[in-house]
């Protein structure tokens, strides 16, 4: 059977950022799993309902990719305790049009990293309620990554021997959700 196939959001849009590192490692964790095809969201247009009556071609272009997922993994800093405005403008592109919902029916897993002590939870918490208005499907799936330099070694793997532990279940766990909802996702996505 073929493998299933996930998006991944990455909310930050700089250069170097630790969710990019932090999501190629978790990509690598499941990499036996599913696919995994990194969704750009850098280049998406400030949300405006004045252009929802011809989109802009690279909102065409992102909204399509979402809709072949099978899963959604966000990885998300935090930005003064909530979400990026970069991952909040393609949220807003995915639901819209009315009638067009990207997210719907979607398993998603959430998380993400920031140097703080909580590991940027209070974004995660606040997405969360976000992607459930939106009628994606979160299913536990909890991680919430302090970001130390030492976290990710020099070939994109999870260096600390309990955290790839922790996160390796996060993955498999999301992975196992996928498999069983990959089905209904492609059906809803194509409804
Ligand atoms: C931050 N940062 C931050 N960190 C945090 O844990 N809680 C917060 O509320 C904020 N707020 C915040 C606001 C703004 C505007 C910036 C630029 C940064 C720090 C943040 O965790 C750090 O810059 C990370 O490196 C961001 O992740 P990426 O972009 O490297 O993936």
């Amino acid at each position: 059977m073929a493998k299933p196939h996930l998006a991944v959001v990455v909310g930050s849009n700089r250069r170097d950022s630790i969710n990019r590192k932090l999501a190629l490692a978790l990509a690598k964790l499941g990499a036996d799993r599913f696919d995994a095809n990194f969704v750009r969201i850098d280049h998406l247009p400030m949300f405006n309902q004045d252009l929802e009556g011809s989109l802009p071609p690279e909102v065409v272009r992102y909204k399509n990719e979402l809709a072949q997922a099978d899963g959604i993994l966000i990885v998300t800093p935090e930005h003064d305790r909530s979400i990026p405005a970069v991952l909040k403008n393609a949220i807003d592109w995915g639901a819209r049009p009315y009638g067009q919902n990207s997210w719907a029916g979607k398993p998603a897993f959430i998380t993400g990293t920031s140097p703080g002590a909580i590991g940027s939870a209070i974004a995660q918490q606040h997405l969360r309620s976000v992607m459930v208005s939106l009628g994606t499907i979160l299913q536990g799936g909890e991680a919430y990554v302090t970001f130390k330099p030492n976290l990710i070694d020099e070939h994109g793997n999870i260096a600390d021997e309990s955290t790839q532990k922790f996160l390796q279940g996060f993955i498999d766990r999301f992975a196992t959700l996928v498999e069983r909802l990959a089905p209904a996702a492609k059906r809803s996505a194509a409804a």
